[in-house]
This record gives structure tokens, C-alpha cells and sequence, in this order.
């Protein structure tokens, strides 16, 4: 359960994709649409849309459809997009760069800010619209900059001890690409991605789809 909100994280796990689908159906000018056809869509059943839904009260007249406007903002504000993030990233090694250089986060709100590294090869480099930086810069970026988020893709020997002195920082969140539990006091959220544990769901629905062969 979110802590004080009582939704299920299944639920909120997909919300991320409403607010996606719901995106494009905007820009591509639908005004309403029904369980039924976003159902059809994102291929999950009607009732599991509004099942989902009813957890924020529901969000439209059934008959008449989903107003996408209205949803799609709603989703935003529960997701905490209405508000603009300022992220950094520490570690700007292939990943670290990658991530810098996706410009598709602005536009969801999350600005980054910063980029460091303790490689000095690497400081002054430009990556987009960032320089990398020392380490011994973070800290007054963050305060200036009301950094929320930092972006840790360092090798996961160093990504304790960093993630713990980020925080002595002031910063809340922490999105980890290392391979490593972070284990943070209460209050600062952490969001693990492992591009590795997908790629090994899908080796695992093929080896499912050839057995059936
Ligand atoms: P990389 O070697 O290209 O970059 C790592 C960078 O971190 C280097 O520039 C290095 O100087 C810097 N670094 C090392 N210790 C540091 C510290 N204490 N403070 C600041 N910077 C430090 O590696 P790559 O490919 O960018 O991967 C980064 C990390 O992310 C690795 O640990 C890798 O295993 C992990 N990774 C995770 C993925 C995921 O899906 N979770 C996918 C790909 C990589």
C-alpha cells in the first residue's frame, strides 16, 4: 500500500501507462472516450480500468465516456506531475550521459540540473545542455537549486556511500540504476531500475512460448 493513500502499488504501477495513452489520445485530439475503447487500446479489460479508477473516485460519467482532458490531468496531479522536478546525475559514464541526453523528461517536468563524476577526464565535458562537474560541487547545486531527485548511475562499490551523503544533502529522492539496495532512512523514497530484470522477463516468455511449441 502507498503509505496514507491506501492505494495498492499494482495500481499505481499502472497509472504511468494511463497517463501515457491518455498523452497521445489528447494530442491527437480525442476528446472522450469510453472504458470499453481505452480498454480495446492498452489491452486490459474495462473492468480493471475501472476498477483502477474508482480508487481516485471514479474520474467520469459511465455512458458517456472518459472526459481524456480531464483524465489526463488528474492522473498527472496523482502521479505528481503538476509540479516540476529537478533531478541531477551522478555518474557520467555511458548511462549517466544517456539519461542527460533524453530530452523526453522536460517535458514531463523533470529538469535536470546537474551532472557529475569523480573521473576528472570527464569534467568539463559537455553533455546537452550540462557540463560535468567534481563532486565537490554537488552539494551547493543542490542547495541552490532544490535538487528533489538524483539520478545514481555510479558502479555499486561507491553507490552506498554516495546515495548516503546525497541525502545528508537534502535530497528526498533516489532514482537507482546500481546494482544495490539502498538502505535510507524513512522519508526518502527510492525507485530500483533494472533494465536486466526485463530483459529476463522476456527471455522468460520465450522460453514459455517455444515449450508450447
Ligand atoms: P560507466 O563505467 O560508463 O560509468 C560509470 C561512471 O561512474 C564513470 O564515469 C565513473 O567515473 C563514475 N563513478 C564511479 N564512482 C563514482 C563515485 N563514487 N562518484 C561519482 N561518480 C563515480 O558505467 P555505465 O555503463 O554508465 O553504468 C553505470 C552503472 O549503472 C553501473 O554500475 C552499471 O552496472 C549500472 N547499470 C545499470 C543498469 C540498470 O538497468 N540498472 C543498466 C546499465 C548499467
Amino acid at each position: 500500500m502507498v503509505e496514507g493513500k491506501g492505494i495498492s502499488q499494482a495500481v499505481i504501477s499502472r497509472l504511468p501507462r494511463y497517463f501515457r495513452y491518455l498523452g497521445e489520445l489528447r494530442d491527437d485530439g480525442v476528446e472522450r472516450i469510453s472504458s470499453q475503447d481505452l480498454s480495446r487500446l492498452m489491452k486490459v479489460t474495462a473492468s480493471q480500468i475501472r476498477q483502477d479508477f474508482n480508487n481516485f473516485g471514479g474520474f467520469g460519467q459511465q455512458g458517456y465516456g472518459y472526459n481524456v482532458e480531464y483524465l489526463y490531468q488528474e492522473i498527472g496531479k496523482i502521479l505528481g506531475l503538476d509540479v516540476e522536478h529537478h533531478l541531477i546525475i551522478v555518474g557520467a559514464g555511458n548511462l549517466g550521459q544517456a539519461l542527460a541526453n533524453y530530452m523526453n523528461f522536460e517535458k514531463r517536468g523533470f529538469i535536470t540540473q546537474g551532472i557529475f563524476d569523480i573521473n576528472p577526464e570527464l569534467y568539463g565535458k559537455e553533455v546537452r545542455n550540462l557540463t560535468v562537474q567534481p563532486m565537490d560541487k554537488i552539494e551547493q547545486c543542490i542547495q541552490e537549486n532544490n535538487i528533489d531527485i538524483a539520478v545514481l548511475t555510479i558502479p555499486k562499490n561507491s553507490a552506498v556511500k554516495v546515495a548516503e551523503k546525497l541525502v545528508g544533502y537534502g535530497i528526498k529522492a533516489i532514482w537507482n540504476f546500481a546494482h544495490v539496495d539502498l538502505n535510507l532512512p524513512d522519508g526518502i523514497q527510492v525507485e530500483n531500475v533494472h533494465l536486466s530484470d526485463s530483459l529476463m522477463k522476456l527471455s522468460y516468455t520465450i522460453s514459455c512460448y517455444e515449450n508450447q511449441k
